[in-house]
Order: C-alpha cells, then sequence, then structure tokens
C-alpha cells in the first residue's frame, strides 16, 4: 500500500514542482508591475499636491522657493528625490538628492527604473502645467525607492513557493488517504465476492452490502468464482486416495474446533438383549462407515432412534452412551419412541408413504393423516435433540434420508446459525410422481431449511428441483443448481455414495470359493450367480429369478451346472406389502425350482436370513456373477462391494439400468430387469464370458471404485459445507458491520 502510494505521490510532487518553477516568475512580474502602477499613481499625487504651490513660487520666479518645495516633498520615505522641467525639458530645479545623470526627458524608451549608485530607483515623469509654451507643458521626475519593492517581491516569491509546497503536500496527503480508502473498499468488496458474499446476496439488495463501484465488475468477478468454484468441484472429482486419513484431515483443517452432529433414523449401534447377554449389534451399512470417521475426528454426536431391545439400559437419563463400544469416540443419543410412533412415523409415512412413492416399483403408496401427525411429532423430537446435544449456537448438522425431511428447517428454526447438510439416499421421483403426497409442500420446505441437498444422482437433483420449482414459490439458478426461498439459499448437488476402499480381503480365492460351494452343498465347479438384497419389492428379486428361468429354458445345457443364490435379509416385515412380497418370492423360487431345476442343483438357492459382512464378502468372491436388478434403487452398494471383493480381476456385474450405480459402472452388463430375455440374455453372455474380457470390464470398474469410495462422498459434502459456513459467516461479519456503520452514520 505504501508503495503504491509512492508510486502514484511522488509523480505528483514533481508536477506540482514544476507549476511552481514556472508559475512564481510570472507572479513576481506581475506583482512588480502592480507596484510599479502604484508608484505612478503616487507620483501624480505628489505632483498634483505641490502644482499650487510650485505655480505661485515659479510664477514670481523664485526658483529657491521652489528647491526648498521639492526638498520638502522629498522628505517622504519612501520618494527619493523630486525635479522640475521646463518645456524643452531643461531641469529647473531639483530636491537634494536628486541624481546628476537623470535627466528630464529619458534617453531611450521607457527607462523607468534606474539601477544607480543610490540605488535602485522608478521614475515618473509627469506633465505639470505651469504655463503652456507652445502646446508643451512643463513636467516633474518623480523618484522612488524601489528597494522595499525588490523587498516585498522576494517576499511574495517565497510565499508562492510555500504556498505551493503546502499545496503540494495537501494534495498528496488527501490522495493517498483516498487510494487508501478507496483500495480498502475494492479490496472488501472484491474479497466479498470471492468468497461468495455477491452470489449470497445479490448486488442490488441492500443498498451498500458491497461498494457500488463493483458493480461494473459483478459478472466478471460471479464467472470467475464460478470457474474456480467448477475447478475445486473438479479437483475432489478426479484426485484419487481418498481414506479416513485424508477425510480427518479435511476435518481438522476446515472443522477445527466445530460441533458435528449426525441425524438419522437408523443406529450405528443397537445394543440387543440376548437371554441374560447384552450383545452390540452393528448395521452393515455404509452410512457408519463413511461418517463414523467424522465424528470420531470431531468427537461429535450420531442421534438416532434407539430400537435396540437393551439400548435403554446403557443409556443415561438423556439417552446418550458413548460409542463405539469397544473404544469410546463420540456420543450416540437415542430417541426413544413409543411403539405407536413407530408405526405412524417409521412405518407408516416413511415406508408405506415415502418409500414406495420415491421408487418406481408400482406399490401404491399409502398416506395417513395420522401417520403424518406421528411423523411431525417425530421429526420435531430428532430437531430438539439436535438443539439439546450441542454447545455451541453453529455446529453442522448432517441429517440422513427419506425419514428426516422436515428436520432440516426444524433444526434451522431453533438454531440460525447452524449449517445443516441433508443427504437423500433414495431416488427423488419425477414432479407428477412427488406431486401424490398429500403434504408435499411440507416435505419440499423441510428440506429447503438445509443449506445443501444431497442426492445420488444428477437426474434425482433435477427432479427434486422440478418439484420445487412447481409447488412452490422460490427463485431457482439452474446453472448453479441453487434454490433461494424465504431468504435461504440451498444448494441441490449429487454425491453418489460409495463404499470404503481397500476392501477386506484376507485369504486367496480358490480357497473362499471351495469353502462357499461346500458350505451351499454344490458341487466344485459348479457356476453361481449372486444376489445379496433386503427382501424389498424394489429389488427386482422376481425379475430376477425369471431370467434365471429364461435362462434354463432358452440354454438347458445350464439346468443342475448352474445356481443363483440369493440372500434376501428380512426387512419391515411388520408390513403387509413385505408380508406379501416374502410369499411370493418364496412361491417362484420354488415354482423355477420345480420347473427348471435338477436333483444335482437347484436353480435358485433362496436363503431368507440375515448374513455377517464375512458370510457376504466370501459369497461375492465365490460368484461368476453379481446379479443387481432392482427395479429402482437411489445407488445400490451390492454392486460396488462385488466389485471390491473381486481383486482377482474376475466375475460379472450384471446391472440394472434402475440403479445409481449404473450412472457410474458402465463396463457392468446393463439391463432392463422388466425384461426376462434381456436379463437372461445377459446372464448366458456373463457366464460365457472370457476371462480376458471380464479382467478388463473388472479392472476398469475397480478403480472407479478405488478413487470415488465412501470417504470421497463424506469428503465432497464436508469441503461444500465448509464453503457455506465461511460464506455464511463472511456474510454475517458484514452485516454486523454494517450495523454498526449505520449507527456510527445515525
Ligand atoms: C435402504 C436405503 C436406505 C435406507 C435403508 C433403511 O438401504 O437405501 O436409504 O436408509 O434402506 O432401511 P431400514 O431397514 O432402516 O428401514
Amino acid at each position: 500500500m505504501l508503495k503504491l502510494s509512492l508510486r502514484f505521490v511522488l509523480p505528483l510532487l514533481i508536477a506540482v514542482a514544476a507549476l511552481a518553477y514556472l508559475s512564481v516568475p510570472l507572479i513576481d512580474r506581475l506583482t512588480l508591475r502592480w507596484f510599479m502602477s502604484d508608484l505612478d499613481q503616487r507620483a501624480q499625487a505628489i505632483t498634483a499636491t505641490l502644482s499650487g504651490s510650485l505655480r505661485d513660487a515659479y510664477g514670481q520666479g523664485a526658483l529657491p522657493r521652489v528647491t526648498a518645495l521639492l526638498n520638502d516633498a522629498s522628505t517622504d520615505e519612501r520618494l527619493q528625490s523630486i525635479a522640475l522641467c521646463d518645456t524643452r525639458g531643461t531641469m529647473i530645479a531639483r530636491s537634494a538628492q536628486f541624481p546628476e545623470s537623470v535627466a528630464c526627458r529619458p534617453s531611450a524608451g521607457d527607462e523607468r527604473v534606474l539601477r544607480l549608485p543610490q540605488g535602485v530607483l522608478h521614475a515618473t515623469r509627469v506633465p505639470l502645467p505651469l504655463g503652456a509654451v507652445g502646446g508643451a507643458t512643463h513636467s516633474m521626475v518623480v523618484l522612488h525607492d524601489m528597494s522595499f519593492i525588490e523587498l516585498r517581491s522576494s517576499e511574495t516569491r517565497w510565499y508562492a513557493m510555500a504556498t505551493f509546497a503546502v499545496l503540494a503536500l495537501v494534495v498528496a496527503l488527501i490522495t493517498v488517504a483516498v487510494a487508501h480508502l478507496s483500495w480498502r473498499g475494492w479490496v472488501r468488496g472484491v474479497r466479498a465476492m470471492l468468497t461468495g458474499e455477491g452470489l449470497l446476496r445479490p448486488f442490488a439488495e441492500g443498498a451498500g452490502s458491497v461498494d457500488k463501484a463493483l458493480l461494473p465488475l459483478e459478472a466478471e468477478v460471479r464467472s470467475l468464482f464460478r470457474r474456480l468454484e467448477r475447478q475445486r468441484a473438479s479437483d475432489t472429482g478426479a484426485s484419487e486416495g481418498w481414506s479416513p486419513q485424508r477425510l480427518r484431515s479435511v476435518l481438522q483443517s476446515q472443522y477445527a474446533g466445530d460441533e458435528i452432529i449426525v441425524v438419522s433414523n437408523r443406529q450405528p449401534y443397537s445394543h440387543e438383549r440376548r437371554g441374560d447377554q447384552i450383545v452390540v449389534a452393528q448395521p452393515a451399512s455404509g452410512l457408519v462407515t463413511a461418517l463414523e470417521p467424522v465424528l470420531r475426528a470431531a468427537s461429535g454426536t450420531w442421534i438416532a432412534h434407539g430400537g435396540g431391545s437393551a439400548d435403554a439400559e446403557v443409556s443415561d437419563s438423556e439417552g446418550r452412551v458413548q460409542v463405539p463400544p469397544d473404544r469410546p469416540a463420540y456420543t450416540l443419543r437415542r430417541i426413544w419412541l413409543t411403539q405407536e410412533q413407530v408405526k405412524g412415523y417409521y412405518e407408516g409415512f416413511a415406508n408405506e408413504g415415502l418409500w414406495p412413492l420415491c421408487h418406481i416399483a408400482h406399490v401404491r403408496p399409502v398416506f395417513r393423516a395420522d401417520d403424518w401427525r406421528h411423523f411431525v411429532d417425530v421429526s420435531q423430537r430428532f430437531a430438539d435433540a439436535v438443539v439439546k446435544s450441542t454447545k455451541r449456537p453453529d455446529p453442522l448438522v448432517l441429517v440422513q434420508d427419506y425419514h428426516m425431511p422436515l428436520v432440516p428447517q426444524m433444526i434451522r428454526d431453533r438454531l440460525p446459525q447452524a449449517t445443516v447438510v441433508t443427504f437423500w439416499h433414495i431416488p427423488w421421483p419425477m414432479s407428477e410422481t412427488f406431486g401424490i403426497c398429500p403434504w408435499r409442500e411440507e416435505i419440499l420446505e423441510g428440506l429447503l431449511g438445509s443449506h445443501i441437498v444431497g442426492f445420488q444422482t444428477p437426474s434425482h437433483c433435477r427432479n427434486f428441483i422440478d418439484a420445487v420449482d412447481t409447488f412452490l414459490e422460490a427463485r431457482i439458478e439452474h446453472e448453479d443448481m441453487t434454490i433461494h426461498r424465504a431468504g435461504q439459499l440451498t444448494r441441490v448437488a449429487p454425491y453418489p455414495i460409495s463404499i470404503a476402499w481397500p476392501p477386506v480381503n484376507e485369504e486367496p480365492i480358490e480357497a473362499t470359493r471351495a469353502r462357499v460351494h461346500a458350505a451351499l452343498g454344490l458341487p466344485e465347479g459348479h457356476r453361481i450367480a449372486i444376489g445379496i438384497d433386503r427382501l424389498d419389492y424394489i429389488k427386482g428379486l422376481i425379475e430376477r429369478f425369471a431370467a434365471v428361468e429364461h435362462l434354463m429354458t432358452t440354454q438347458p445345457q445350464w439346468r443342475g451346472r448352474f445356481t443363483l443364490v440369493q440372500v434376501a435379509s428380512p426387512s419391515r416385515s411388520d408390513l403387509p406389502e413385505y408380508q406379501a412380497f416374502h410369499d411370493r418370492v418364496v412361491v417362484e423360487a420354488q415354482r423355477i425350482n420345480d420347473a427348471v431345476g435338477t436333483a444335482r442343483a437347484p436353480a435358485i438357492l433362496l436363503k431368507i436370513e440375515h448374513q455377517g459382512a464375512q458370510q457376504v464378502r466370501d459369497l461375492y468372491r465365490s460368484a461368476d456373477v453379481g446379479m443387481v436388478t432392482s427395479l429402482h434403487d437411489g445407488m445400490n452398494l451390492v454392486a460396488k462391494e462385488y466389485i471390491a471383493s473381486r481383486d482377482d480381476e474376475q466375475g460379472v456385474l450384471l446391472l440394472s439400468v434402475f440403479t445409481g450405480a449404473s450412472r457410474e459402472l458402465h463396463e457392468a452388463l446393463l439391463v432392463n430387469p422388466y425384461s426376462a430375455e434381456e436379463t437372461g440374455n445377459a446372464l448366458a453372455r456373463a457366464l460365457a464370458m472370457p476371462l480376458a474380457e471380464q479382467r478388463e470390464r473388472m479392472r476398469t470398474m475397480r478403480a472407479w471404485v478405488h478413487s470415488h469410495n465412501i470417504y470421497r462422498w463424506a469428503g465432497a459434502m464436508l469441503i461444500d459445507a465448509a464453503r457455506v459456513r465461511s460464506r455464511e459467516r463472511v456474510s454475517a461479519r458484514i452485516e454486523q458491520l454494517q450495523r454498526r456503520h449505520l449507527k456510527v452514520a445515525s
């Protein structure tokens, strides 16, 4: 800044000095001329005063009296001497000090300034009518001492120089001050725009929020900001090597000292009573893998429904327990719900209403007013728990899934400084479908309480934005995928969820394969396809079975040589739709086995049970084909888990085009599960695929899942949320400064 000021001030000082150099002599000459004209007037006045007495004395021929009169008049301080000249220009009389060298008439030109041994004199020749002779008159030569004028002139020169110097100094100071102030203003303005303040609060709104002088720059800086943002987004996307450590370092750099809270329906650990023992159960969920490192690093809180049979026994009066049980690192805060609340909020509204609404699986959603009331009450309980859990006014709250759409705005109402990021794990339907929900506006408004709403795929993001556009009054910026509503800004973005990497694969694959075949009672070398799913109608189990039937019918050589091993873990089994589905699956598997199975091996080996992570991994590693034929699925992590387990780079993934995973795993055999022919033929192709082709496809997909793992999913959201937080903080700070400024100004 100092450098900048000097660079500007120095030329200014030189310019002022040059101006002074040129103008001071001019001023000098001008003042001299004024003084000389003063002396001329003075001489005329003296002549006029003396004219009467001189006329008398001269008329009487009394020259000594004339001389005396001239001597008397010359006693004036500045008057040096006077002489009287006749009409011919001959000097008649003169006062005592009149220099001899000065004549009545000037020798050449207008000799008014005379430099004589007596000093610098100024001569004024004034006509004096003492008696005209042939039109000529007498005259007086009045000599003034000019030394005082010289003195004044040099004083004037000095004052002029001093005035210029002071002027230069004042101008320089004002320049530096103005430059400094406006530079600060610009810096602040540009910084405000770069930090996104300009994006959050357009310039037109709120006079004075950003310097108006910056308006022409707005578009340019905005587009620069967007470019940087895209660049940053692609950086996060392209970089490999996301790990728990990298996630922790994001937390350390962006969230040091901040509070982090996760809200979800399912808890990361449940305590179950088995006789007189309490055992800890952990759901096999990608969510826990992703969010546990975050909560561990931040010593945060996870708020969830305490649904385990021994949960209450191990929790404190506030429902809190430290987890993981073997190495406590964060707090699990359990919400206790009555049977009625579980029925209304979880089974009813979430799983009979929103779940079929969001999945195109042709199961009619059921919406009941009673369920809705419980849904609202329970949502408020979760939001209240967030408020109780936080010691700071500005926690980062990570809200999970379709059980919680009302919670974001409820949190914002109570904690306006909180940052809320919501991730919707399941698909978001098209707005015509979403419009079926009688509380569609409330659901959308609740979600728009989030700063960021994340979905699995860009098309779910578009559907959500479309629903907001259709059912709410809001300003939508499609290019940025942002929604402005009721003074709040929500960014909508895809964050495809994934799995942990590196996967745990301890044993050589041949050993696993042999073990699994033996355990399943299948002969060695028997070909296997694997299906691992919750027993849910969206998973396309019936369709998968139909594809197996098609294969066995069209290529009977596979009968007794190939089996689909289908593990279906019971899910939401209190709901009639799920019970009916269970029965259908059992009947259909039996029917197909009767039709195309052999005594050697069944066509479908259906196992309706929960299997542990290790068992599931073994099945993946033993399977020639991984079958994922969901009718609709937000992501489907089984597809990614199958790839992760295949460090031998063998096996073929057969994947429904209606899963989020199919948007990433292009090397899978993509199928429409509604077509038994297409899926059956793809199954035949998978079983016949050369090993080299399998390796090429598997290697590419493994590289993708490696770089796009679960830590990247969490990291991307945390980085985006950190940006939102710093923008909010900057904008709060600016508002505070503006308020202070207005107060001072008034
Ligand atoms: C699936 C969905 C998740 C959801 C979970 C709930 O895995 O993809 O988004 O949270 O089901 O299952 P639950 O057994 O808790 O009803």
